[in-house]
């Protein structure tokens, strides 16, 4: 055991160690560019063929990734990137960030965790560490990997032909381990590599080797007890940030009806120097983890014959925040005598939150929705989002139009979804007939004016 342990251990001090990321997406390639750029030879693995012809000529497909950044990992020769996945007994290390979203029915699509697992098992060597990145309910990594694993060598390639070996021992043979990812695309103060990392093993030895890679590329690893503990805490935190949400968002609908704002009450509450932590209402929970990640807890509570009470009434209040945002359109519309029936709304906005392109779980598409239902005719503007894409739920054909005076004065109701940056917030005001915010964007930013009413 210690022999393949120190041996794994020397590799990764000496850096050595060749690391596979599967999954270049959000995760996974800042991932990747990190371990490159400390001098890993990393080794990209995407079942989206796409991505891989961009990596290998030096282009981002995600805004806030630089091209320089992947020109110079792809030039020194550290990052390499394919779709073959016979090439994982190249890696020392499997790093897993694929997605786990939610099926039509709101409950865990493990599917791309138990087809990478599968695809795993089928390559996996002696000595390699899988860490598993990917936000999941506590239990997956030893429910589901751990067994695939212990089973996996099936195949010695020796002249091709296929021998069942004896099952590999977790910790010994090979390491296996869970560490959250908690990156915040486009957040200034925090990237990948100052955010410090959980990590649990399935055995010690497991949480060795784990620790021992990620503290080359991150200021601080956090060992914690076991894979469980890792993906509760994981948990906890977007479970934490959901029912925070939701209750800033129900104080906003209470506040509201008496004539107090919720903006400005969180503001003044911020200056409380203990006990307080801001959170702040909008138009739903978007992104791939809040809106998600509490409903894997959820799902696998029922198992334990436990109702996750306060993660259900947090996602019922959140869902419903689209629902008062264009209610309060409509009342406003009401007061200027126009119905909504017919109205043209301009949605401004469409990534989840500002100054990215990612739309995964966007309110803004649930805004559209709901506009149209009640007969609105909708566009929007989105500068990092030209052409809404397809998703699971939504199939819109739109195209981001643009801003300027006449293009402006053409709708009924601007309603502010995502308050990007770059939005010249007074000339909006100024070319609006009416402007519904529901980030507060404008009085933010000193702009005041009868047209615009908070939601
Ligand atoms: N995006 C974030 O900010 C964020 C933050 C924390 C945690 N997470 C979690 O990290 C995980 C990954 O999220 P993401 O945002 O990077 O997703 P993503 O969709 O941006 O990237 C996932 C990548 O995995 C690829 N993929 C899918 N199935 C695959 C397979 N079988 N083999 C190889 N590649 C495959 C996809 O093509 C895609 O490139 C999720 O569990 C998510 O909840 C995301």
């Amino acid at each position: 055991m210690a022999n393949n342990t120190n041996y794994l251990l020397s590799k990764i001090k000496d850096k050595s160690a060749i690391v596979g990321i599967i999954g270049l997406g959000y995760v996974g390639l800042p991932l990747g560019l990190e371990f490159a750029a400390k001098g890993f030879k990393v080794l990209g693995f995407d079942v989206d063929k796409r991505k891989i012809p961009l990596l290998e000529k030096g282009k981002t497909y995600i805004k806030h990734i630089k091209s320089e950044r992947i020109k110079e990992a792809i030039g020194s020769g550290k990052l390499s990137a394919t779709s073959d996945f016979s090439r994982l007994p190249e890696a020392d290390a499997i790093i897993i960030c694929v997605p786990t979203p939610l099926d039509e029915h709101r409950e865990p699509d493990m599917s791309y965790v138990v087809n990478t697992a599968e695809m795993v098992s089928k390559y996996l060597r002696k000595g390699q560490l899988v860490s598993l990145e990917s936000t999941t309910y506590p239990g997956t990594t030893d429910e589901i990997l751990l067994p695939l694993f212990e089973n996996a060598p099936i195949i010695q390639n020796n002249s091709g032909s296929k021998t069942k070996l004896k099952p590999f021992k977790v910790g010994q043979d090979f390491y296996l381990a869970f560490s959250p990812e908690r990156e915040d695309p486009n957040n200034p103060d925090y990237s990948t590599s100052t955010i410090p990392k959980v990590v649990g093993g399935v055995t010690p030895a497991c949480r060795k080797v784990a620790k021992a890679l990620y503290d080359n590329v991150i200021v601080k690893t956090v060992p914690v007890s076991s894979t469980r503990a890792a993906e509760a805490t994981k948990l906890l935190e977007n479970i934490y940030r959901s029912v925070n949400i939701a209750l800033v968002n129900e104080l906003k609908m209470v506040f509201e009806r008496m004539n107090i704002d919720i903006w400005e009450v969180i503001d003044a509450a911020s200056t409380k120097p203990f006990g307080f932590n801001a959170f702040y209402p909008g138009p739903g929970l978007g992104g791939h983890c809040i809106p998600i990640d509490p409903f894997y807890l959820t799902w696998k509570a029922r198992e334990y014959d436990i109702n996750t009470k306060f993660i259900e009434l947090a996602g019922e209040i959140n869902t419903y925040q689209p629902y008062y945002v264009v209610d309060r359109s409509m009342h406003a519309l009401n007061n200027m005598n126009k119905s909504i029936k017919g109205a043209k709304v301009l949605v401004l906005g469409a990534a989840y939150k500002k100054d990215i392109d990612d739309m995964r779980e966007s309110p803004s598409l649930k805004l559209i929705e709901i506009f149209r239902e009640r007969g609105a005719q909708v566009s929007y503007n989105d500068p990092y989002v030209l052409k809404l894409p397809k998703t699971r739920k939504y199939n819109y054909d739109m195209h981001s139009i643009k801003l300027n005076k006449a293009s402006l004065k053409k709708f009924d109701v601007v309603v502010l979804s995502t308050d990007h940056s770059d939005y010249d917030y007074k000339f909006i005001a100024g070319n609006s007939k009416l402007i519904v915010d529901s980030r507060n964007a404008f009085e933010r930013r000193g702009i005041k004016s009868k047209n615009i009413i908070k939601a």
